[in-house]
């Protein structure tokens, strides 16, 4: 299984390098449409899904694929991809140096791998989360192949909790931490996996914002929680995930979900 695994990372880490060098080139200069939901979307997001959903093709030709740009259907397939081309389209389009490309790996309709890439960041998150899949081969979460693992502090005013724009509402009362607005609900989660932020919230993600760091959020030793009652995974073949929205709460450990969970119920959780 470890050759597997060799493959995998290897492909994530050229794709995602060539794919970003070439949208650096792009961000900050591309006008962007408005999406029905209200999400931004350029010519470089189409791009990148095409040339990622492209290299997926090659590489893994009996993998499935479920891009934020194209299919949103999941397949009937024991292996499939869920992409999200560029994740901080907004920051992207306005100049902002903080977006990523998003490649979680799963199987029978659980996440095993995610992969995460910030171009202008040089920073590539990537993680093994078997659960009770079977699967065996490397474990871990690491950050530039180095090690990461979450912080075992408890909350205080000089430690980070990451919100959305839509998760405002949360600081209508007291709260424990200082808070931060990446713009970006992959590495807002993933500051948790790597130890710079205690938590975090996301109010309105689509399954291509969190496939990955589900992963590498817990291999790394966190919690994620779903704020909705039923369990995200697995995903359900032939079900449309287009619109559908997953808030969720990140942990740095299980025995923080009792002090943040009631914290954060004052998320919207529509789009805005
Ligand atoms: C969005 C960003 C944003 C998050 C939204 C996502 P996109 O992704 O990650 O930070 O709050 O929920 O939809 O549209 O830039 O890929
Ligand atoms: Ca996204
Ligand atoms: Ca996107």
């Amino acid at each position: 299984m470890k050759e597997f695994w060799d493959r995998v990372l290897q492909f994530c880490q050229e794709t995602t390098q060539s794919i970003g060098d070439r949208l650096m080139l792009d961000a900050g200069k591309l006008q962007a449409e408005q999406k029905t939901d209200g999400s931004l979307v350029t010519q470089a997001d189409k791009w990148a899904d095409r040339a990622i959903r492209e290299a997926i093709a090659k590489n893994f030709p009996d993998h499935g694929v479920l891009t934020e740009e194209t299919t949103h259907i999941f397949p009937d397939k024991e292996w499939c991809w869920i992409v999200d081309p560029i994740d901080g389209t907004t920051n992207f389009t306005r100049g902002v140096p903080i977006w990523g490309i998003s490649l979680g790996l799963l199987y029978q309709g659980t996440p095993v791998f995610g992969f995460v890439y910030l171009p202008f960041l040089k920073q590539a998150f990537h993680g093994f989360w078997y659960g009770d899949s079977g699967l065996t081969g490397y474990t871990g979460a690491y950050l530039n192949n180095e090690p990461i693992f979450t912080s075992k502090d408890s909350p205080s005013k000089s430690h980070l909790f990451n919100l959305c724009a839509r998760s405002t509402a949360i600081l209508k009362n007291p709260f424990p931490c200082k808070v931060r607005m990446i713009g970006v609900a992959s590495y807002n989660l993933l500051l948790v996996a790597a130890g710079a932020a205690i938590g975090g919230v996301e109010a309105t993600p689509k399954i291509w914002d969190i496939a990955a760091v589900w992963a590498i959020i817990q291999a790394a030793g966190g919690t994620f929680v779903s704020l909705d009652s039923e369990s995200i995974f697995p995903l359900q073949v032939g079900e449309n995930y287009g619109n559908r929205s997953f808030p969720c709460l990140v942990v740095s450990r299980q025995e923080l979900v009792s002090v943040f969970k009631p914290l954060v119920k004052f998320i919207t959780t529509k789009m805005s």
